[in-house]
Parts: C-alpha cells; structure tokens; sequence
C-alpha cells in the first residue's frame, strides 16, 4: 500500500435538535464574545431565528448576515470589521458552504491580522485560529469538516483557495432540522456539489487513500439512494440526514486527496459568471467524467458494481453504465444540463481564453488523473456549452 496522510480535526455532533447545544461548545472561553456568521435568507427561516434568540439569552453574541452566496472578500472584511468592534474571541457559522467560508477566512484574519490576500494559498497559516463551530444549512459542500475555504475576489472574478489543517472547525453540528428549508433546486443542486466530491475524490491521481475511498464510496452509495427523496419531500428528516451525512464525509475524503477537473473547470465559470457552485458542478460532472474515462475506467465499474448499477458486466461496460446513471440522476433532479442554461453567455475568443487560464491554475487541476491541455479544456466548456 502507498503512504498516505489522512486528517481530520473536528469534532463531529449529529442528530435532529443539536444544534441547540452548539454555543455550549464554545461557552466555556473565558469571556467569550462571539461573532455568528450568516445569512439574510437563513434569517427569513423561523428555525434560525429561534435558535439564535436562545443562544442570545445565555451568550454575548453579535450577528453578521451580509454574506453574498458564494462568498465575497467584501463580506469577509465588513464581518472582520464588526468582530474586531464587537471584541469577539470565538465564531459560529450558520449556512451553507458561503457562510462556513467567510467565516473561516474570517477567523484568520482576527487571528493572525492583515487581509485575506495576505493568507492565501495553501499551508501559509502559522498557528490555530479562534474557537469555531460550523452548522450546515445545506448538505453538500462538507466545507464544516473541510480544510479548505473560497472565497470570490470581485475585482479578478477569481475563487481564491485557503487551505490549512488550522481551518478547520473545531466542532461541526449536523442537524438535519436546519435543511428541512432548503428550497427544491438548492436540495438538488447542493447534493450534486457531494455527488462530485466524491467521484472526484475517488479518481484523483496519487493523493487517495483506503479511508479516503471508503468515505467517499460510501457517501456516494448514500446521496445515489437518498438524494431524489430529500429533493422530492424537503420534509422527509432520513433523507435530510443520509445527504447531510454523506456531504460531511464526501467533504473528509476530498479534504484528505483533491478534487479534480471539474472543479477546476467549475471554479472558473463561477468566478466569472456567478453561478451556483453545485449547479455548475452538476453541469460539469459528465462531460468531465467522460473526459477521464480512459484513464479511470477500473475505478469507475467499482463505482458502479458497488451502487448495484451493473452486476457482471466487463469495466467499460460497467464504468459507461456509471456516466449514464449519473445523467439520469441529473435528469431526475431536474437539474440543468448544459452552461447555457446557467445563463453563462456564448463562450468565445478572450473569455473563453481567460476562462482556460483559470481553470488550467486552478488548484483541482493538479490532482486530475487525467493531464488536461488547453485544447481539452476548450473542448470540455464547448461541449457542456
Ligand atoms: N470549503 C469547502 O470545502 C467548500 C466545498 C465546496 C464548495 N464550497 C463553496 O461553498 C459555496 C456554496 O455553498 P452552498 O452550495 O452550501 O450554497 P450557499 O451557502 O451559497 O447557499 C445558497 C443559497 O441557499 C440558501 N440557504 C442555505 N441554507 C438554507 C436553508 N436551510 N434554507 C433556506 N435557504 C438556505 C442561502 O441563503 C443561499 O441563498 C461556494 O462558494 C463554494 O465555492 C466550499
Ligand atoms: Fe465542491
């Protein structure tokens, strides 16, 4: 077997109602000021404001809610500048992968001071952040469990990656309660967003391990089963919960070996076009698949044996039936399938040439299976055009 490493530092609460229990995590700092990050939408959901009330009675804690999806450094900046008023020495994200993000990059800078562009890149922090706890409000990013954050730079229309072992949450509370809100599209949208990270997660090149491929294999078995469900009856708390397990684990793995190509292709249209990170993804996922195929032909009949979409048939034919099980699945979630459907204008000439630039630097690219040429990438975009 390879060496590999595999790291995970947050504590991790499930079950429906915990995330009443998720400033007792943090409470014991001595004077404990907390800055909790979220957002405006959330703030409409009478379940958020109950929970913040509570935590509010027994706790000093200050609220910032001006995070944009998809998080933009100005809303990392104007959520630092009210923490530093406020004193606050601890924080809780309550959202989506948006709001886990700014609040991450939040933290590093009430840390270790400077700006957000003074700490990006990967391994550049220096020593561990303010307590923090992350809620999940959607199932699909796993970024409460993840080493990473993205954040948007308005200015470049660029996805800017943070990664340190130090980013991650100290606790993580999955309550499946707080998803039970999520609109039909975003439940579909954001599940493809884990659907990816664990395809992706299980054909990256060199960085997997045993514990990578059996969170990920697992989680994708999970959200194949229970996706359709949580999208067809939001109510339904099993399949609110086997999603929001299988994010969290999909978020493990990617965070322990990469992502890939279609991260890197996805990244690039959503700094650009600001489009939904999973929505784009789920557009993406077969045309990029198709693009590794040859190369993770094995690894895609594993995929398919093991989610029982074919029985004895050779690898191609299995791994085939696994990019076709995917199209249904998009298709049963009434997801868009190409990028002009994203409202993503006609690629050509320079956008189209910067767009490659991006994607071919994007950090995902590096753990591809499959070594893309800007020719490859061109064509990729055209086709999902
Ligand atoms: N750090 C990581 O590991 C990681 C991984 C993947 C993606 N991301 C990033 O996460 C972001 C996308 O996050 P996301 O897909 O969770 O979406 P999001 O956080 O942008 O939220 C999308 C919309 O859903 C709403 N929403 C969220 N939860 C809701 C709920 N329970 N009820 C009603 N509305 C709700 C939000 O208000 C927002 O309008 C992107 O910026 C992406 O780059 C980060
Ligand atoms: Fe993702």
């Amino acid at each position: 077997m390879d060496p590999f490493v595999f790291h995970t530092p947050t504590k991790i609460t499930f079950g429906q109602g915990v995330a009443a229990s998720a400033c007792d995590a943090i409470q014991e700092i001595p004077g404990c000021r907390i800055v909790l990050i979220t957002d405006k939408q959330l703030l409409k959901t009478d379940l958020v404001n109950y929970l913040i009330a509570q935590w509010q009675a027994q706790n000093h804690i200050c609220v910032f809610s001006d995070v944009l999806s998809d998080a933009h450094l100005t809303g990392v900046n104007e959520a630092v500048r009210l923490a530093k008023n406020e004193k606050c020495n601890a924080i809780i994200a309550l959202g989506g992968g948006s709001v886990i993000d700014t609040a991450k990059v939040v933290n590093i800078i009430l840390t270790l001071g400077g700006e957000a562009l003074d700490h990006q890149g990967m391994n550049n922090l220096t020593s561990r952040l303010l307590p923090s706890v992350a809620i999940p409000t959607t199932a699909g990013t796993g970024a409460e469990v993840s080493l990473v954050a993205m954040i948007k730079d308005d200015i470049e229309g660029k996805k800017l990656l943070f990664g340190s072992p130090f980013l991650a949450a100290d606790q993580a509370f999955l309550d499946p309660e707080l998803i039970v809100s999520l609109p039909a599209g975003l439940t579909a949208a954001t599940g493809m967003d884990a659907v990816t990270h664990c395809i992706e997660a299980l054909v990256v090149e060199g960085t997997s391990s045993p514990i990578t491929d059996c969170l990920a294999l697992d989680a994708l078995n999970r959200l194949f089963k229970h996706l359709p469900e949580a999208k067809k009856d939001g109510r339904n708390l099993e399949a609110r919960s086997q999603t929001l397990v299988a994010s969290t684990m999909a978020g493990m793995a990617f965070s322990s070996c990469g992502v890939g190509i279609v991260h890197a292709l996805s990244h690039a249209i959503g700094g650009q076009f600001a489009t939904h990170h999973g929505m784009t993804n789920a557009v993406l996922l077969p045309y990029g698949m198709r693009f590794n195929l040859g190369f993770a032909t094995k690894r895609y009949a594993e995929m398919a044996r093991y989610l029982k979409v074919s029985d004895k048939e050779n690898d191609s034919v299995a791994a085939q039936k696994l990019i076709d099980s995917i199209e249904n699945l998009i298709s049963d979630l009434g997801l868009p399938k190409n990028l002009r459907s994203l409202s993503v204008p006609e690629l050509d000439g320079e956008k189209l040439q910067q767009l490659v630039a991006l994607a071919s630097s994007d950090p995902a690219m590096i753990f591809n299976t499959r070594q893309a040429t800007e020719k490859d990438i061109v064509k990729i975009y055209e086709d999902a055009y």
